[in-house]
């Protein structure tokens, strides 16, 4: 028997925000149906939270936030409302037919946000949240309240605001860089002390939502999860206003990845990853770059030599994770200028041709020349280069 005591994985919520934050981005628009269609490849990655949009923004989104409260049925459904009775009304029609519903209510906290946007003092502010989660109790299931841009907060201001949300029945607590603009230590100190000093019901989670604008997102939201946040907010792709939001495949591969180091679990089923990614991609029209962490085109690729010869050899050398696990068909070794003989050797092999030292020598010194002409060796192009001639582009 091991004398260590083995402690359970923490399990953190993923709450997707790919049909509201995500499609808010200038170019990713989608249609109700298609909508749909990214909001089912999401429930078969069994998120625990979808949120689906912003009922009170727009007839169309109201729309797609009904259809898809029509059908889909294993996260909680979750529309986005700003503390106006107006807004939570057009949230509570919009989610009707879902099985579970969460109302998803904010309001700027920041004194950049109380007094260019909203125009309001601290107290009118408090009043809101107040109302708003109060005035929606017994009508959702779960009520989510987030201090917008609350990194920009004063701290004794955020407390006062959460600790209001919470005392009004608010059962989660989101706490966004609505900016992109906290580091992964300052998040740490900032999510250890909000947690150590509000008062809330067991069961409360506090929540992680952050913006890309200095490439931290990701970063961020793991030093959240670190500090106690049991939920982390994402979106597929990282798309989300500006720079986008936390990626959602690298944030759960994270987690899954190091889970020794995290001690964390997502409920996420990760080989339906890819699929999701991809039809995202399709329906909004915007491919991630080709280098993308987890989905991106070379995300399992390989072209140098002395990286593919490891990877014949055995995967562990240059991938820590398996093409599989995200459930894209394979790892796989890109011929280029960069390649090896290995490499060339075997996928000579997989098209046929078993050929030995020396012809391999010879067509490898044909081979470089093509390659450097060309982006990528395909397979058309090797087989041109078996027949003797390298005239096939
Ligand atoms: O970034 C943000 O602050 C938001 C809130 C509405 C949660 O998206
Ligand atoms: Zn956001």
């Amino acid at each position: 028997m091991s004398s260590q005591t083995e402690t359970a994985p923490r399990r953190i919520r993923i709450f997707d925000t790919t049909l509201r934050d995500g499609e808010q981005a200038p170019g990713f628009s989608m249609t109700p149906e298609r909508k749909l269609d990214v909001a089912r490849a999401i429930a078969r990655l069994n998120v625990d939270v979808m949120e689906v949009g912003f009922a009170a923004a727009s007839p169309g989104d109201a729309e797609a936030i009904a259809i898809i409260a029509g059908e889909i049925d294993g996260p909680v459904l979750c529309s986005l409302a700003r503390t106006v009775p107006g807004d939570i009304e057009a949230a509570e029609k919009a989610l009707q037919g879902a099985k579970r519903k969460r109302l998803h209510t904010f309001i700027g906290t920041s004194p950049l946000h109380r007094e260019f946007k909203l125009k309001l003092g601290t107290d009118e502010v408090l009043k809101r949240i107040e109302d708003s989660v109060r005035g929606a109790a017994g009508r959702f299931d779960e009520i989510e309240f987030s201090a917008e841009d609350a990194i920009r907060t004063e701290r004794s201001f955020l407390i006062e605001a959460l600790q209001c949300a919470v005392d009004a029945g608010a059962n989660v607590l989101n706490i966004p860089d609505t900016v992109g603009y906290t580091s992964p230590e300052e998040i740490h100190e900032l999510f250890s002390d909000l947690i150590a000093r509000i008062t809330a019901p067991e069961g409360t989670i506090f929540s992680t939502h952050n913006h890309d604008d200095l490439g931290m997102a990701v970063a961020n939201s793991l030093a959240a999860v670190r500090a106690g946040a049991g939920q982390v907010e994402c979106a597929l792709n990282g798309i989300g206003e500006r720079a986008g939001n936390c990626a959602l495949e690298e944030v759960v591969m994270a987690l899954s990845t190091r889970a020794d180091h995290y001690g964390a679990d997502t409920g996420i089923v990760t080989q339906e990853l890819y699929a999701a990614s991809d039809l995202l991609a399709k329906s909004t029209g915007n491919a991630p770059p080709r280098n993308k962490a987890i989905i991106g085109r070379n995300a399992f690729s390989h072209e140098a030599g002395i990286h593919q010869h490891g990877v014949l050899a055995n995967r562990e050398t240059y991938e820590i994770m398996r093409a599989e696990d995200i459930g894209m068909p394979a790892n796989s070794l890109v011929l280029g200028k960069h390649s090896g003989k290995h490499a060339l050797r075997a996928r000579l092999a997989t098209l046929g041709y078993e050929i030995g030292d020396n012809q391999l020598a010879e067509v490898f010194e044909t081979f470089k020349t093509m390659a450097d002409e060309r982006r990528e060796m395909t397979d058309n192009d090797l087989i041109a280069l078996m027949a003797g001639g390298d005239t096939i582009w």
